[in-house]
């Protein structure tokens, strides 16, 4: 039996609200409605409310995180190992196991979907990212066999196969971030597209704006092509597959871009020299690298520096950031300059 109270059907939310938000109601227990009105079960002492002994069910305990639904599953020791953070594309999970968990890998797995319901396969890495396309190896460990997802962010629609794609969810906040920047009227290069999520998220925010979107991937750029229609940016984004050097160079976009993206950490300073020849007086570029956690951006100013005087280019550096951390020591970090000459 638990100590409840009893509100009238009519004024049941709002007296729920005010018992919550003083802290007496007892969250423990599953509120009864019936023909008198609600039984709520409270904690504490009530003056001018009659109290009655009611029998409720009591709530099945909420499960909010992996770490939580896998206690008395593995042992202590196990659970230090278990990696907290994980990615989730669309219906897709992707997660680290480590050597040490394998045999338990089923079991997380499993515990995973049961937190996140909407998860109806969950994938483990099985080696980095490789070679240019930045795609990595996964392995099916729950669910269904399944590597066509449809994310969404930022109210834009991506169809995206995470098996030959690359794609990571944790750019949302900075594609937002510089998509706020944008002004109607500009020109924009997106080089190293992908299957579209920087050019779709700006087209969003900002859609009186031409933008032209690089990628060399044949199947990200396909999805590319796909997720252009499929958030009715035709008019908005020009899609090219190839690559960025020999596009920008061969479809003479010379003085042509207004800001210029570089969302390629491991290896963009080789097309600093290409984003200077596309860029126009006044263009901002976002420029994108992986550094050291200790000093973060030293190095990519000193890269941006370097190639506007082989360039014969002036720069302004106008902003810097850790987007985020990439792995133990090592962050990714973008440097925002404007080509001031
Ligand atoms: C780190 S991913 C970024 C993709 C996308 N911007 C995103 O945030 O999801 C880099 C992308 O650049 C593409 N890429 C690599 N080298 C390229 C090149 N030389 N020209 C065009 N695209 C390239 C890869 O295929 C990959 O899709």
């Amino acid at each position: 039996m638990v100590k409840c109270i009893l509100v009238k059907r009519k004024d049941a939310e709002k007296v729920r609200r005010e018992l919550l938000s003083m802290g007496l109601l007892d969250i423990e227990y599953i509120p009864k409605k019936t023909s008198d009105g609600v039984y709520f079960p409270v904690k504490g002492a009530f003056k001018n409310f009659k109290l009655f002994e009611v029998q409720l069910s009591k709530r099945a305990r909420r499960v909010f995180s992996l770490e939580d639904s896998l206690k008395g599953k593995l042992t202590p020791d196990e659970l230090k190992l278990v990696v907290k953070s994980f990615d989730i594309i669309g219906d897709i999970a992707i997660l680290e196991i480590p050597k040490k968990l394998e045999k338990k890998e089923k079991l997380i797995a499993n515990s995973l979907m049961e937190v996140h319901r909407n998860v109806k396969s969950v994938f483990k890495k099985t080696s980095p990212m490789l070679g240019i396309f930045r795609v990595r190896k996964l392995k099916l460990i729950a669910g269904e066999n399944r590597t066509i997802t449809e994310y969404r962010e930022n109210n834009c629609r991506f169809k995206l196969d995470v098996s030959k794609v690359y794609f990571t969810p944790r750019l949302s906040f900075e594609r937002k971030r510089i998509a706020e920047q944008v002004k109607p009227g500009e020109k924009i290069l997106a080089m190293f597209a992908g299957v579209g999520p920087f050019p779709i998220v700006i087209a969003k925010f900002q859609p009186k704006v031409k933008i032209c979107a690089i990628e060399l991937n044949p199947v990200a750029f396909k999805y590319l092509e796909e997720n252009i229609r499929l958030n009715r940016m035709q008019e908005i984004i020009t899609p090219i597959l190839g690559d960025v050097k020999d596009v920008i160079l061969q479809k003479k976009f010379a003085g042509w871009a207004d800001r210029i993206l570089m969302p390629l950490p491991k290896g963009a300073e080789e097309f600093l020299g290409v984003a200077f020849y596309a860029a126009r007086k006044g263009c901002v570029v976002h420029f994108y690298q992986f550094a050291s956690e200790k000093n973060p951006f030293e190095e990519a100013e000193k890269r941006i520096e370097y190639s506007s005087l082989f360039s014969g280019r002036k720069v302004q550096v106008i902003g810097k950031r850790t987007v985020r951390p990439f792995a133990p020591g090592v962050v990714q970090v973008v440097v925002d300059f404007k080509i001031t000459d």
